[in-house]
């Protein structure tokens, strides 16, 4: 079952005060100002589109000093079981600054009723898991697609595999810049999947292979502009992404999908974009 409903979280204490993954440092050399009133249009903008589409937007309360809460990806893994519950595994950030953001999610999910998973105590310490910033779910034929290597350690998935039933995919990514899997791979629909390739070796593009006919292959230098393998396609038809792109542009528009380009700058300051910037959950 598709999860119907938006979870975002209001930018209002965003800020870009550390340095939280190699795209930061590679392109903005640390700390930056971040545009507050900008920011929140373009956050604004960006729930108005998923509402122009039929989406119900739930919105969780952001907290002071959790300047990453707005990227609301990367805190849990919602998903229904084979009965048909809600359940959710909350994550383990990498980050301390990030750390404390996922109580917040647990309290927000229990509050709905959702059945809570935490990562068992057997996991050490150092192992993190960042949620749907590593993990994209295809949900028509159950299957996970779970990257591993920078912020989530690939024995989570052991966990994850037996807690959700979904089949699991594992791709291990190698380039740090693109460190969680929302910054290299997107997909589309069940035929289609954008990939930016220095992110994979090749066992892993082998395996994306098999599963989608047609891979929008995203251009390096594209996607570390306009955040285009960040883009979000809810339902099969239209892609949301970061005004700007040529070659994505085109490819999107010839494979038949209807491109919805909006302003996601004040967050790629921070290294996220429109996939990062929300949740579906059900
Ligand atoms: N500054 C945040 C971090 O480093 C950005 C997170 C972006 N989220 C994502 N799903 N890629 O954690």
């Amino acid at each position: 079952m598709n999860p119907a409903k938006v979870l975002m979280c209001k930018p209002e204490y965003f800020e870009v005060n550390y340095n939280g993954n190699e795209f930061m440092k590679n392109n903005l050399g640390g700390a930056v100002i971040v545009d507050k009133i900008n920011a929140l249009k373009q956050w604004n903008d960006l729930k108005k589109v998923y509402e122009s589409l039929g989406y119900k937007i739930e919105l969780i309360q952001p907290v002071k000093d959790l300047v990453d809460m707005v990227f609301t990806a990367n805190q849990s893994l919602p998903f229904i079981d084979t009965n048909g519950n809600k359940k959710v595994m909350l994550s383990r950030m990498k980050n301390a600054q990030r750390k404390d953001e996922v109580r917040y999610f647990k309290d927000y999910y229990s509050d709905l009723n959702y059945e809570v998973i935490e990562l068992p105590a057997e996991l050490k310490t150092f192992e993190s898991f960042e949620g749907m910033g590593d993990c994209l779910i295809d949900f028509e034929r159950n299957i996970l697609f779970g990257g591993y290597g920078y912020r989530t350690d690939e024995m989570v998935y052991d966990f994850i595999a037996k807690y959700t039933g979904l089949n699991i995919v594992k791709l291990k990514l190698i380039n740090p810049v693109l460190y969680h899997l929302d910054t290299c791979f997107s997909i589309l629909n069940r035929d289609t999947a954008v990939i930016c390739v220095s992110d994979f070796d090749n066992d892993g593009i082998a395996s994306i292979k098999k599963y989608f006919n047609n891979i929008i292959l995203a251009d390096e230098t594209e996607n570390l502009r306009y955040f285009v393998c960040n883009c979000h396609c809810p339902d099969g038809k239209n892609v949301i992404v970061q005004r700007g792109s040529s070659k994505f542009k085109d490819d999107i528009e010839k494979s038949g999908f209807n491109l919805i380009e909006i302003e996601t700058g004040e967050f790629m300051k921070s290294g996220g974009s429109v996939f990062c910037m929300k949740v579906m959950i059900f």
